[in-house]
């Protein structure tokens, strides 16, 4: 299996630095500190996007408040094709009716993803189901979701790091790049 170039090479600029990131992620820590208050509370991650996000959020967040994890996938062709349809990977280990959950995604991009997994989380019966993304590009929209807290409204340019893969890489750095397309060759 070829290497992945270091990521300088497919970095067209830097969007969100390292400082600015964890400063943003401290206030949405204290809001939903402050939202929670008094009350019990569930992230739930969405893997593997929401991993970094989810660890520093939950060192942001000053309440007793437990965590899960689960994977999905969207069907069909291609990392960034989103048909609509989203598949379980991995769920939940917890049943969550009746409990105040907070969703902790990476990005919301066409909305399909978010969308789909709200459905069918809404069906378990929590007592309130709320989103927290880091990223959002409100441009690439097609599927309206509610989102309770967001990080940044982001141009609807393909990013990575903090989380957020090319290819399954690069998701330790840092920082939110933008892959430069010109040197970026998607694999087979
Ligand atoms: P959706 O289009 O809102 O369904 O987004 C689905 C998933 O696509 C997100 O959870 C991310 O994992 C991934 N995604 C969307 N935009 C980007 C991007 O710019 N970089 C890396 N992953 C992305
Ligand atoms: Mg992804």
């Amino acid at each position: 299996m070829p290497l992945p170039p270091p990521y300088q090479d497919l970095l067209a600029e830097v969007l969100i630095a390292e400082e600015p990131l964890q400063q943003r992620i401290a206030e949405l820590g204290a809001q939903i500190s402050q939202d929670y208050q008094g009350q019990d509370l569930l992230l739930i991650c969405i893997l593997r996007g929401g991993v970094m996000f989810l660890t520093d959020l939950m060192r942001a967040i000053h309440i007793p408040h437990a965590i899960d994890f689960m994977a999905v996938s969207s069907y069909g062709a291609g990392a960034r094709a989103t048909s609509g349809q989203v598949r379980i990977n991995m769920d939940l280990s917890i049943a969550i009716a009746g409990r105040n959950v907070l969703l902790v995604e990476d990005i919301v991009d066409s909305g399909n993803t978010i969308a789909a997994v709200l459905k069918m989380l809404q069906a378990r019966g929590p007592a309130s189901l709320k989103v927290c993304t880091l990223l959002d590009k409100p441009a690439a929209r097609q599927t309206p979701v509610p989102i309770d807290y967001t990080g940044f409204s982001i141009p609807s340019k393909f990013v990575f790091g903090y989380g957020l893969d090319l290819d399954e890489y690069y998701r330790n750095l840092p920082f939110i790049g933008v892959v430069d397309l010109d040197k970026y060759t998607p694999p087979e």
